[in-house]
């Protein structure tokens, strides 16, 4: 009889997010069910994305059973903005949102920006904690366009796709190159050698 699969928790209320990551696993071959788990998290005031996911997970800990991980990504403007929104991310799309970004850089035709993410697990197995990490490199579009994916997707535009913002490509191909589809990647290859 073929054996059940543990469970992998993934503690998020975003659904675009567990829709990516879930793509990203299909046909990995791993021997983890992934399932959603949507579990308001503490975010600590931090400039440090690292020290912000391990307070996450840790914050968690008590309340699940098995392995369980989270993503917190990032988007940094690199130039003009050195950086800007960075950690605050979520705060900047949900006050000024893609709208507002763009009159920040208003006057700037050339941008320089990066998507980062972290995932930050808690494998059961060994009651250790991992963190893997992707970064994507690109530049803010001067509008916004396309209508697929979520956040500031319409407004970033990714060096391997020169003429398109993320919110113009399909998931798949936003998962073959971006900073979330490379975190999961080598969660991929952790689960496999583990
Ligand atoms: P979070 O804290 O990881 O949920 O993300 C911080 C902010 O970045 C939120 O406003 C998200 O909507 C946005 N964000 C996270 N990941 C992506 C992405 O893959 N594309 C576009 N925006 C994103």
């Amino acid at each position: 009889m073929k054996k059940k699969k543990d469970i992998l928790y993934f503690i998020t209320g975003n659904n675009h997010k567990f829709n990516e990551i879930s793509l990203a696993l299909q046909s990995k071959n791993i021997k983890y069910q992934l399932k959603q788990l949507n579990i308001n998290l503490i975010e600590i005031q931090s400039d440090n994305p690292k020290e912000i996911a391990f307070f996450k997970l840790r914050s968690i800990k008590d309340d699940i059973k098995g392995s369980y991980f989270i993503e917190d990504a990032g988007f940094f403007i690199d130039y003009p903005l050195n950086g800007f929104p960075g950690v605050y991310s979520s705060y900047i799309f949900r006050t000024i949102g893609n709208e507002g970004v763009l009159k920040l850089i208003d006057n700037f035709e050339i941008t320089k920006a990066h998507f980062s993410s972290i995932i930050a697990l808690y494998f059961k197995p060994l009651e250790k904690e991992f963190l893997f990490e992707g970064i994507i490199e690109g530049r803010v579009s001067p509008r916004i366009r396309g209508t697929n994916g979520f956040g500031y997707d319409p407004i970033f535009i990714p060096n391997d796709y020169p003429d398109k913002t993320f919110a113009e490509i399909n998931m798949n191909e936003k998962n073959n190159i971006s900073h979330r589809g490379l975190a999961i990647k080598k969660l991929v290859e952790f689960l496999k050698k583990n």
